[in-house]
C-alpha cells in the first residue's frame, strides 16, 4: 500500500492535506478528538482506491477527485466510531476505541461531526450524481445496520440477506467513492458503470475478508475477533460451516446461536478448522476478485490499472 501511495505522489498528499484540514477546530475537545483519531489512523483504503480509479481513466486526479477521497475516509472513519458504539467494541487499529478513550456519547457526536465534514466536501461538486451516490450510501449503511439487527435477533439470514448486508454496510462506500472519481473527470456512462461493477466486487470481497478475519484469533488484527458470533451475525465462515458440517452439528450451532457465549466461539473455531469451512468462503471471496479483474481488462494498459488489479488480490489475502 506504500508503494501505491507514493505512485500516486502528489494527490496523495492533497488527499492527507484535505483530510487533515476538514477536522480543524476550535472547541477543545473536538479538536483534542480529532488528534487522537487521525494519529491512529486505518489503512486508509477508500481514497487509495478512489485516487487510482481516477488514475486509471484519465491519467491523473484533480481537486474534485481529492474531495471525494477525503470525503470518503471521513465518512468510513465516522461509521467506525457508530459502529463501535452499537457494537460497544473495546480496541480497533490496536488501540482503545473512541467510546471507550471518551464516552459513547462523545463517540457518536464524533462520528455525526465527521459525517458532515464529509458532505461538506462534495456539496458544490457540479456533478449531482456525486451527492446523490454519497447520500445513498449513508441511507444504506443506516438500513444495512438495521437489516442486519433485524436478522441477528431471528436468527434465520440466509446467504443473500448476507450478501445485501454487507452490499449495504459496506459495498456501498466504495461505490460511492469510484463512482465519484469518475464522475470528477468526467467519464463516460460506460466508463462509470465499469468502476460501479469494480467497486462492487471489491466491497463484497473486502468485507467477506473481513468477516473471515473475524474468525482467526491467531492473527493480530487490531480489534477483537468471535465478535460476529458473540452479535449473532452468521456470516461467510458461518455459511461454509452450514454447508460442510454434519446436520446434527448445524442444528446445535444454530440452537445455540441464540444465546451466543464464549463456548460457542471456541466450539464454532474449532468445527470451522475440523470441517474446513474456511475454503467455502475462500472460493466465494476469490469469485469475486476475479470479476473484480475482469471488469478491468476494458481499462486502458497502464499502470494504475495494474496498481488497482494488485490492490484486488491483496484484498483476498490481507491481514489487517
Ligand atoms: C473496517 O474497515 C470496517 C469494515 C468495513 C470491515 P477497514 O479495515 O478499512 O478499517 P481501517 O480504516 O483500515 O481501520
Ligand atoms: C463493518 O462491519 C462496519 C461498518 C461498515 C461501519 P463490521 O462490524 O464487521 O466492522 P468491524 O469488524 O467492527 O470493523
Ligand atoms: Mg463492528
Ligand atoms: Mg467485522
Amino acid at each position: 500500500m506504500k508503494e501505491v501511495q507514493q505512485f500516486l505522489g502528489k494527490a496523495w498528499t492533497d488527499f492527507q492535506r484535505c483530510f487533515a484540514e476538514s477536522l480543524e477546530s476550535d472547541i477543545p475537545l473536538l479538536d483534542k478528538a480529532n488528534q487522537y483519531l487521525l494519529g491512529h489512523g486505518g489503512k486508509k483504503l477508500r481514497p487509495l482506491f478512489t485516487l487510482l480509479i481516477a488514475k486509471a481513466l484519465r491519467g491523473d486526479c484533480n481537486e474534485r477527485v481529492v474531495r471525494c477521497a477525503a470525503a470518503s475516509e471521513l465518512l468510513h472513519t465516522a461509521t467506525l466510531m457508530h459502529d463501535d458504539v452499537a457494537d460497544n467494541a473495546p480496541t480497533r487499529r490496536g488501540v482503545p476505541t473512541m467510546m471507550t478513550v471518551y464516552s459513547p456519547t462523545t463517540a457518536v457526536l464524533l462520528g455525526d461531526y465527521w459525517l458532515s465534514k464529509a458532505m461538506d466536501l462534495i456539496i458544490d461538486h457540479p456533478d449531482k450524481r456525486v451527492l446523490h451516490v454519497f447520500s445513498k450510501c449513508l441511507a444504506d449503511l443506516a438500513s444495512g445496520e438495521m437489516l442486519q439487527l433485524e436478522k441477528a435477533e431471528k436468527a434465520d439470514t440466509t446467504e443473500d440477506d448476507y450478501r445485501r448486508i454487507i452490499y449495504c454496510k459496506t459495498t456501498s462506500l466504495f461505490e460511492a467513492c469510484m463512482v465519484s472519481a469518475a464522475c470528477s473527470v468526467e467519464a463516460s456512462e460506460k466508463e462509470i458503470e465499469r468502476c460501479r461493477i469494480y467497486a462492487w466486487h471489491i466491497g463484497q470481497a473486502f468485507q467477506m475478508r473481513d468477516d473471515m478475519l473475524d474468525y482467526s484469533p491467531e492473527l493480530s488484527i487490531g480489534k477483537p475477533t468471535g465478535q460476529d458470533i458473540l452479535e449473532k451475525k452468521i456470516t461467510l465462515p458461518l455459511f461454509g460451516l452450514f454447508e460442510k458440517a454434519p446436520r446434527s452439528v448445524v442444528r446445535e450451532v444454530r440452537r445455540r446461536m441464540k444465546n451466543p457465549d464464549a463456548e460457542l466461539v471456541s466450539d464454532v473455531f474449532a468445527w470451522v478448522r475440523q470441517y474446513d469451512a474456511m475454503s467455502y468462503a475462500r472460493e466465494k471471496l476469490d469469485a469475486e476478485i476475479r470479476q473484480a479483474v475482469e471488469v478491468l481488462a476494458a481499462f486502458p494498459a497502464s499502470p494504475s490499472r495494474d496498481y488497482l488489479e494488485k490492490m484486488a488480490g491483496m484484498i483476498a489475502i490481507r491481514t489487517v
